[in-house]
C-alpha cells in the first residue's frame, strides 16, 4: 500500500467501526426501557432510588457491578431474601451478623420506615431489569447462590466465599432425573427465593434461616417439649407447614422472626405446586 492507500482504509475503518458503534449503541438504547421495565419505576421507586444515593450505599456495595467491594452486591438482592427479612435487617444489621464471626458489619444507618420500603421498592425493581447475566461473579450475602448463575454454592466455597457443603451423614445421594429427592434437591436450588439464599442443610450451619438438618428428631423435639403450637401431626406435614405458611410455628431467635412474622417468604403456598412441596418434603427429610 502505499501512503495514500494506508490514509485511505485508515479513513474508512474507522468510518465502518465508528458506525456498528454508533448502531449498538442505538440499538442497545432502543432496548432500555424494556430491558428496565421502564413502566414499572414507581414514584416509590424513584423515592428509593434517593436514599439509596443518600446513605451512599453504593460506598460500600455494588448494583450492577458498579459501586464498592466492601459489602455484598445487591442486584438481585430481593430476589434472594423477602421484604420481612430485609425490613428487619435495615432496622438494625447487627442483630444478623456478628462482627467476630463476619469480620464486616453493615451500620445502622439510622433510615425511617418509609425510607425503608422505599429504598427496597427500589432494589426489586433493580432486581427485575435485565442484565444479561451482569455482574458475572457478584459477591453475594452468605449462603446464596443466584438460581440460573454458573457459581455453585460448592464453587463458591472452593473460591473462599459462602459456605462450605458436602452432604451431612445419612443424606442420600442424587440419582435420576425422577426421583423425587433429587427433584427436592434441585428445587431447593431455583425455588424463588432460592431456599439455599437462607437455609443450609449442613447441621448446625444457620444463615439467614436455621440449619434444615435433621428436621424429622427437631419436629420430635419440639412437641416433645410442648413448644409447638402448629397444626402437622408429622415431620412431613410439620415441613410442608413450615413452607406455605412459615409463621404458624416461629422457630426460636431474634434473626428469624418479628412481632410473630416469620423472615421467610410467604409466597411459596402459591408459587409452588402441591408436587412441588412434596419433592422438598421427600428432599428435607432425607437429612436425618
Ligand atoms: C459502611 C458500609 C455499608 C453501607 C454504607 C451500607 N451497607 Fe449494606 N451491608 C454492609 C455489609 C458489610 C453487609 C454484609 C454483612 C455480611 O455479609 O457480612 C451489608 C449487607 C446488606 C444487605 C444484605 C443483608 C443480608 O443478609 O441479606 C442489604 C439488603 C443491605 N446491606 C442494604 C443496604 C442499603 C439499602 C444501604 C444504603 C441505604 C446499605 N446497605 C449501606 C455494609 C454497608
Ligand atoms: C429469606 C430467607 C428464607 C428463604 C429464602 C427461605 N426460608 Fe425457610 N426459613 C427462614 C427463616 C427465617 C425461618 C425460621 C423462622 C420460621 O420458623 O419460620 C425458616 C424456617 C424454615 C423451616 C422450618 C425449620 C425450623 O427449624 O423451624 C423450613 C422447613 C424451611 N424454612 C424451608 C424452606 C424452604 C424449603 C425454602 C425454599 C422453598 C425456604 N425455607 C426459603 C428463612 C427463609
Amino acid at each position: 500500500m502505499n501512503k495514500r492507500q494506508t490514509r485511505l482504509f485508515a479513513i474508512a475503518s474507522t468510518a465502518i467501526a465508528s458506525l456498528i458503534f454508533l448502531v449498538l449503541t442505538l440499538d442497545s438504547h432502543r432496548q432500555f426501557p424494556t430491558l428496565t421495565n421502564a413502566d414499572t419505576i414507581t414514584e416509590e421507586v424513584v423515592r428509593g432510588q434517593h436514599v439509596w444515593h443518600a446513605y451512599n450505599c453504593i460506598n460500600c456495595h455494588t448494583i450492577f457491578g458498579e459501586g464498592a467491594y466492601y459489602a455484598p452486591d445487591l442486584t438481585k438482592i430481593t430476589q434472594l431474601r423477602g421484604t420481612p427479612y430485609l425490613t428487619a435487617f435495615m432496622k438494625d444489621p447487627s442483630q444478623f451478623y456478628d462482627e467476630e464471626r463476619h469480620r464486616r458489619l453493615m451500620p445502622n444507618l439510622g433510615m425511617s420506615d418509609q425510607e425503608i420500603a422505599d429504598v427496597i421498592a427500589f432494589m426489586d425493581w433493580v432486581s427485575r431489569v435485565d442484565n444479561q447475566g451482569w455482574p458475572p461473579r457478584p459477591i453475594l450475602v452468605t449462603g446464596s447462590a443466584i438460581p440460573g448463575a454458573d457459581l455453585t454454592i460448592a464453587q463458591q466455597a472452593a473460591e473462599g466465599q459462602g459456605i462450605p457443603t458436602g452432604l451431612p451423614p445419612g443424606a442420600r445421594p442424587v440419582t435420576a432425573d425422577n426421583d423425587p429427592i433429587a427433584l427436592g434437591e434441585a428445587l431447593f436450588r431455583t425455588a424463588v427465593p432460592t431456599c439455599q439464599a437462607c437455609h443450609s442443610i449442613a447441621p448446625g450451619v444457620n444463615l439467614a434461616g436455621p440449619s434444615l438438618a435433621g428436621l424429622e428428631a427437631y419436629y420430635e423435639q419440639i412437641v416433645a417439649s410442648g413448644e409447638y403450637k402448629g397444626k402437622a401431626t408429622t415431620a412431613e406435614e410439620f415441613i410442608r407447614e413450615s413452607i406455605v405458611e412459615p409463621s404458624a410455628y416461629l422457630h426460636p431467635g431474634p434473626m428469624y422472626s418479628a412481632e410473630g412474622t416469620s423472615f421467610m417468604p410467604t409466597n411459596y403456598g402459591e408459587d409452588l405446586t402441591e408436587e412441588q412441596i412434596d419433592h422438598l418434603v421427600a428432599y428435607l427429610m432425607s437429612f436425618k
